[in-house]
């Protein structure tokens, strides 16, 4: 177990502390913002978060601290990215390449990409193979500042496949990151069922969803509902299934076309509907009134090259409760800076930039079940925390594509620090030594 840990001379210590449940309305605008505030940690968790003087004098009565002095800068909440797909074997370059030519995600797929070259690469993964992959994609989170990640299999469809990604996924739990499994069998109609669909989402709820809930491989179960995916009704049944017994719910709901989905969240209970670039108002008031979290993956339409982005301000007009994640997967949203992120949901999707940083940490934990333990700095939550190069919390979305993380700390324990610029010249010495 790491020292106590005690970071002071935040010029913005951004608490998210407040009521409980997920932040909506003008609340998601609220970050609990203390100027010059400092966070004590001990034993992995957070012992006070206040101003610097309070929480200063508390540490020195408790006896030894390590002390970090954060010169000013902002000091926040890791982020929680709550919908990732991280262990997919290796990039899909030749769609990428295609689509920049004007295919859409469609047709790659039709030629043979898309999700199924990911199911082949999964399924001829070595686990170790799969494992590195996944590991290294870990670090990068932490890297951009994420202390906890939600991660699907989806990738091997079959019982190995499955098997296998789940079991990589809980072998680099908690190394360093926390690691919150969903068993996604439902993300594509395997080959080997094009013609049976029904069979493989009863052979998902009969077979797999049992054992993976016996061998305690995940804890979520989330469907992908869409044309050339699954219809609602199998997303109903394999849904029921899954909360039967006793899977918390995420839907991949209203992305390319509009299917009902994100109705279907609801009515379930549902922890989460993800993406909802297509819903519509309707879908923006029934999600107000529940308390499922509404998903929102900006870089995913960003990666595609689309337009039609989420609807933010109507969803946060009527009350819901919206999280942004990354997406993270090899086809549509390479990316796992959340960061990045925040940059897409402020430009293109018009949220303020406190708003997005609510989305990303405390709601974001809500929509994992995980926000008794992560989303916000307070009195007995993880020690996750990140200190920014920055002095205005503002600046993480403005500086797109600039990683801003000087530090992430997870459960009390620095895990990241940003490097030095290396290789400069003797003039650039001189010059930056000015
Ligand atoms: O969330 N839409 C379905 N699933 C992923 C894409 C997965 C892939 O293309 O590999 C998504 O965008
Ligand atoms: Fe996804």
């Amino acid at each position: 177990m790491s020292e106590p840990l005690l970071i002071r001379h935040a010029g913005q210590l951004v608490t998210l502390r407040g009521p409980e449940g997920p932040r909506r309305g003008a609340a998601l605008g609220d970050l609990g913002l203390i100027q010059d505030g400092a966070v004590l940690m001990r034993d992995g968790l957070i012992e006070a978060a206040g101003p610097s003087n309070e929480v200063e004098t508390l540490a020195r009565e408790t006896g030894h601290v390590v002390e970090l002095d954060a010169e000013g800068r902002v000091v926040m909440p890791g982020f929680v990215d709550s919908h990732t797909h991280l262990a997919f074997g290796r990039p899909r370059l030749v769609d990428y390449e295609m689509r920049i030519r004007g295919a859409d995600y469609h047709q790659i797929a039709e030629a043979g990409g898309g999700i199924l070259s990911s199911v082949k690469a999964v399924r001829g993964a070595a686990p170790e193979d799969l494992e590195t992959q996944a590991r290294r994609a870990v670090h990068q989170c932490a890297r951009h500042g994420t202390t906890t990640v939600e991660a699907k299999s989806g990738y091997g469809l079959d019982e190995n496949g499955e098997l296998k990604t789940l079991v990589v996924l809980a072998a680099i739990d908690g190394q360093p990151l926390d690691i919150v499994s969903t068993y996604l069998g439902a993300h594509f109609i395997p080959p080997e069922y094009q013609k049976t669909p029904d069979v493989y989402v009863d052979w998902m709820c009969q077979e797999m969803m049992p054992r993976i809930k016996r061998q305690k491989l995940a804890g979520f179960a989330d469907v992908y509902c869409d044309r050339g995916a699954f219809t609602l009704e199998q997303a109903r049944r394999y849904l029921s299934a899954a909360a039967a017994l006793g899977f918390e719910l995420k839907i991949h709901a209203e992305q390319f076309t509009h299917s009902g989905a994100a109705r279907l969240a609801v009515e379930l209970g549902a922890a989460s509907a993800d993406h909802l670039e297509q819903a519509d108002s309707e879908d923006a008031a029934i999600l107000g009134r529940s308390s499922t979290v509404a998903t929102l993956l900006p870089g995913s339409v960003f990666h595609l090259g689309l337009d039609r982005y989420a609807p933010a301000r109507t969803l946060i007009e009527n009350g819901a409760a919206v999280a942004l994640a990354t997406d993270f997967n090899p086809g549509t949203s390479p990316t796992c800076s959340m960061p990045m992120v925040l940059s897409l949901a402020c430009t293109f999707m018009r949220m303020s930039p406190a708003e997005a940083i609510s989305a990303a940490t405390i709601n974001g934990a809500h929509a994992v079940r995980r926000a008794h333990r992560v989303g916000s700095l307070e009195p007995g939550k993880q020690g996750d925390v990140l200190v920014i190069n920055a002095t205005d919390y503002r600046e993480i979305p403005y500086h797109f594509g600039v990683n801003q993380v000087a530090m992430t700390i997870k459960r009390g324990a620095v895990i990241y620090q940003q490097g030095e610029v290396v290789n400069h010249t003797a003039k650039e010495n001189a010059a930056d030594a000015r």
